[in-house]
């Protein structure tokens, strides 16, 4: 008998595809992964060599060791990310446990992994045995509906156990389930927003615990949602359809092995209850004085109720919900309330939660006279930005206004399930006391439920605070799909915006299920042509396909949405199999721009083409604030975006081993960068358009011709910013590249002054008027003009948070090695400058393989460095010191460093190839 010595390493957070412990997978063969953490902390150099992975049909078999589902054996692997399941064929419903053990690099093996587990949801659409149901209510196009509540009593024989009890429940519309008077699972808004036309989400939840045998009520509420509510843009409801509907079955298995299944069907009833109406931008109406008190449970009668509608299946797929569902996530407490005065009884508060963020109120309210509303109004800003009263007039048509009408009880909670804001002030008219207390009320904050992995601070609180704004900004607009904003009447998946910010929500999130989802979205949007469209999901009011700014082709920069976002979970997941499935749409976009672009040159968007052409370097400031396209030409953006999408495409077809087909990537990234040249590039060197955004995007996407020309390019982007008094005049297209351009070409000093400066247009205008998200436009509110055109004119956009992505890849200097991606090799290369305007920064993100995390600190003459590189993997630094001699790890030279190679410098740094561990390097500054 042999005893394994203790590894160095041990397993811990095993996932399936994207989750922890999922139920309901809709992957037949589902990925697992697992992450490795170092016993001793110090240690450097841990690799895996081996693992076995077993999985089991139960907790009790696996404990045993008896992998009666699957044995991997051992298997010579340092794989621990999306490691196909291979066992036996997996069917609906069944769940299986699992385990890891691995060997490291000393061939010691560890001991198995805590137990995790992952259950089939339902794999053939065949197995949906329910109608899908709902009330014969509607609304019209602009006449909202009330919720309402469908119920189905029945009961359980005795004489057996349930041993186990799922739900599976989807809707066109949203759907809330209960259970016995209780709400089943935390999600929120489920199922989730796609094409409807197409496809939906349904969710699976263990329920066991909420049924015993004997008489039982199933119940659902059902809303409008994105279904059937207001949908951005178009200004009207029923963009997919007039009614809500759901489709819902429980599964009860008892220990003798026998099912007894509950499908919705025309033997439920419904009934309208306290919900008046519901709706995403306009709010919730809450009349309590109409609530069906125990609706939810046995003993209630419901013989006024009638029967449900029963809704024709529409044949749409019904898909497993791949990536986290929205969740309320935290609360916030108000900073300030302010009492503005009352009207008999009824008072009137300002309330502000100090944080512009998205969700809704909860409030309690005590002594409230019966049928006395309450109402809610919610706004991002006050009139005067901070001060006077609430400014909505951003909003456009949303109404953000929730009504709350008390039964009289004693104390009654208003707590709206079906709506959402993007607010900071909150105005109550109505509350029936003249105290209002913290204790009373909370801001619920709402958005997709994804990790959080990332952080980055650094010495400047300014830039601290613009950090936090990106995050807020992106958790605000993720709510099942990135949206551009929060609280106007628009709150649509923007494409362009998404492909813009989705390398910085990487950076801070863990959003590969989330991502996983929108390429699906993505998919299901494109064109017949092969084109991607504005907004995904499309609710263009026009046909798909047709040459409008919000069908069919999206245009420049936005389109390309289409191959960036997935080439993106690629490079920051290592994520094969979606773009996988991915690919042919990609391809076939990519083929179609080039086909198209062909008639005319190679020119995309060529001022004679019919088509749309896109929306140029949106909200640029080159051509002034009010001209929001920009001067960068239209077309030259669509070429210069050909070339970007056709190299990511090039990569990715080699990931996936088509060779030929990378060739031809190639070859049309090449034929279209001549086509560049030859049309925006003049012999001396100047780029058309002469806006920062041209040269940007000739310098970062490589389409200049040699070194000369890209050092005038450099010179004339550096001299328009200087021009402007060290100013960016970027939108949408240019910003994200903009200060990566200036510090990838010798220029990080005025990468640095971009950063720091805080007169308009930049990054910190915002934050020095106490902004807590990212504004839409630089000059949202600019003490001169006050507010920009309330036409358009957001508080929270996420876009211009793409800096977000700099501060990690090259302040603190942690970057995706594309030859092994999904963060296998890490690229160190921070950057301090010395006399900058920094004096350290950190950041960290927990990857799929560990916590990866660089820190520089500059004391003195020196700077000091502390890297981790996670177990498993390794990294390349690149310190920036001209005396490599001098550079000390640990306080000893360099030289006899465990872990750490040198490699030849360049360009003026310290190269060292390290494997995993911590380490502390000093060097003089450069
Ligand atoms: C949205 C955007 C979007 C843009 C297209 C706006 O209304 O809010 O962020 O990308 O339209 O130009």
């Amino acid at each position: 008998m042999t005893t394994a010595s203790a590894a160095s390493l041990t397993v811990h957070s095993l996932r399936t595809e994207y989750l922890t412990d999922p139920i309901g997978v809709g992957e037949a063969r589902p990925r697992l992964s697992w992450k490795l953490a170092a016993v001793a902390e110090a240690a450097r150099g841990l690799k895996q060599s081996a693992y076995q992975i077993v999985a089991a049909s139960s907790q009790a078999a696996l404990e045993k060791g008896a992998g009666d589902v699957w044995d991997s054996g051992k298997v010579a692997s340092d794989q621990t990310v999306f490691v196909d399941y291979a066992g036996k064929p997996l069917k609906s419903g069944q769940r299986v446990y699992w385990n890891v053990r691995i060997w490291d690099q000393d061939g010691r093996q560890s001991t198995p992994s805590k137990t995790a587990f992952f259950e089939i949801g339902l794999l053939d659409r065949a197995e949906w045995k329910g109608k899908w149901v709902g009330s014969s209510i509607t609304g019209g196009t602009h006449q909202e509906a009330p919720a309402s509540m469908v119920r189905k009593a029945f009961s359980i024989a005795g004489g057996k156990t349930i041993a186990s009890a799922r739900l599976y429940a989807t809707a066109l519309g949203f759907y809330e389930f209960h259970l016995n008077g209780r709400r089943v699972g935390n999600d929120v808004f489920t199922p989730g927003w796609t094409d409807y036309r197409k496809r939906t989400q349904y969710q699976a939840y263990d329920v066991t615990t909420l049924l015993a045998s004997g008489d039982n009520v199933a119940g659902a509420w059902i809303a409008d949602g994105w279904y059937c509510g207001f949908t951005g843009n178009i200004d009207r409801r029923q963009f997919f359809g007039d009614q809500p509907s759901m489709l819902a079955q429980l599964v009860i298995t008892f220990d003798d092995g026998s099912t007894q299944t509950l499908a919705t069907d025309e033997s439920w009833k419904t009934a309208t209850g306290e919900i008046v109406s519901a709706d995403l931008m306009m709010g919730q109406h809450v009349d309590a004085r109409h609530a069906q008190v125990g609706w939810d449970k046995s003993g209630f009668d419901d013989s006024r109720w009638g029967a449900v509608t029963i809704f024709k299946d529409t044949g749409i797929e019904i898909v497993a919900t791949p990536g986290p569902t929205v969740r309320e996530t935290q609360t916030v407490k108000p900073i300030l309330i302010k009492a503005q005065g009352k009207n008999w009884e009824r008072h009137k508060y300002l309330v502000d939660f100090g944080q512009n963020l998205v969700g809704h109120v909860r409030l309690k309210i005590r002594g409230a006279r019966a049928g006395n509303p309450i109402r809610f109004r919610h706004a991002e800003v006050l009139d005067k930005l901070n001060t006077g009263g609430l400014y909505t007039t951003n909003l456009r048509s949303a109404r953000q206004t929730d009504v709350y009408t008390p039964r009289g009880d004693a104390e009654e909670t208003f707590d709206p399930q079906f709506t959402f804001h993007g607010f900071r002030f909150l105005e109550i008219d109505g509350y029936p006391s003249a105290e209002l207390s913290t204790e009373d009320i909370e801001a619920v904050v709402v958005h997709s439920n994804y990790e959080s992995t990332g952080s980055f601070e650094c010495s400047d609180e300014t830039v601290n605070q613009l950090q936090e704004n990106i995050r807020w900004g992106w958790r605000g607009n993720s709510v099942d799909v990135p949206t551009d904003c929060p609280q106007r009447n628009e709150r649509l998946g923007w494409t362009g915006d998404a492909q813009v910010f989705v390398r910085t929500a990487a950076f801070n999130y863990d959003v590969s299920g989330f991502f996983a989802k929108w390429t699906q979205d993505l998919r299901d949007s494109q064109s017949p042509a092969g084109a991607f469209p504005s907004i995904v999901p499309d609710t263009s009011p026009v046909e798909q396909g047709s040459a409008s700014s919000f069908s069919g082709d999206g245009g420049p920069a936005w389109a390309d949405a289409g191959v960036i976002c997935p080439w993106t979970m690629w490079l920051c997941y290592g994520d094969v199999r979606l773009v996988a499935s991915h690919y042919d749409s990609m391809a076939k976009f990519v083929n179609h721009l080039y086909n198209t672009a062909k008639e005319f040159g190679g020119i995309r968007s060529h001022p004679d083409w019919k088509g749309w052409h896109g929306y140029g370097d949106w909200l640029s400031q080159d051509a002034g604030s009010q001209h929001v396209m920009g001067l960068t030409p239209k077309d030259l953006i669509g070429t210069a975006f050909i070339v970007y999408d056709a190299k990511l495409l090039a990569q990715i077809a080699r990931a996936l081993g088509k060779e030929k087909d990378a060739i031809h990537f190639e070859q049309i990234a090449a034929d279209t960068k001549a086509v560049f040249q030859r049309r925006y590039v003049t012999p001396d060197g100047l780029v058309v358009g002469a806006t920062q955004t041209s040269y940007v995007l000739a310098l970062h996407f490589d389409l200049l011709p040699d070194e000369k020309s890209r050092k005038t390019a450099l010179a004339w982007l550096v001299n328009d910013i200087e021009k402007r008094g060290t100013k960016l005049a970027t939108g949408f297209v240019g910003s994200p590249y903009l200060a990566e351009v200036l510090s990838a070409n010798g220029r990080l000093d005025v990468a640095y002054k971009l950063l720091m400066q805080k007169g308009w247009p930049s990054w910190l205008f915002a934050v020095t008027q106490g902004a807590t998200t990212i504004w839409e436009r630089w000059d949202g509110w600019t003490p001169e003009k006050g507010f920009q055109d309330a036409g358009m004119n957001s508080f929270n956009h996420y876009a211009y948070g793409a800096i977000g992505a700099w501060l990690y890849e090259r302040v603190a200097g942690i970057d995706v090695d594309p030859s092994a991606p999904g963060y296998a090799k890490v690229c160190f290369t921070p950057n301090p400058l010395k006399d900058g305007p920094l004096t350290h920064a950190k950041a960290s993100i927990d990857t799929h393989h560990g916590v990866v995390a660089s820190a520089w600190r500059i004391e003195g003459s020196e700077i000091t460095y502390e890297l981790t590189v996670a177990p498993n993997t390794t990294a390349t630094a690149t310190l920036p010191t001209s005396d490599v001699a001098k550079v000390t790890e640990s306080d000893k030279p360099v030289s006899g460093a465990t872990g750490v190679k040198a490699l030849p410098s360049k360009d003026g740094r310290a190269v060292f190839e390290l494997q995993s561990g911590t380490y502390r390097f000093r060097a003089p500054i450069a």
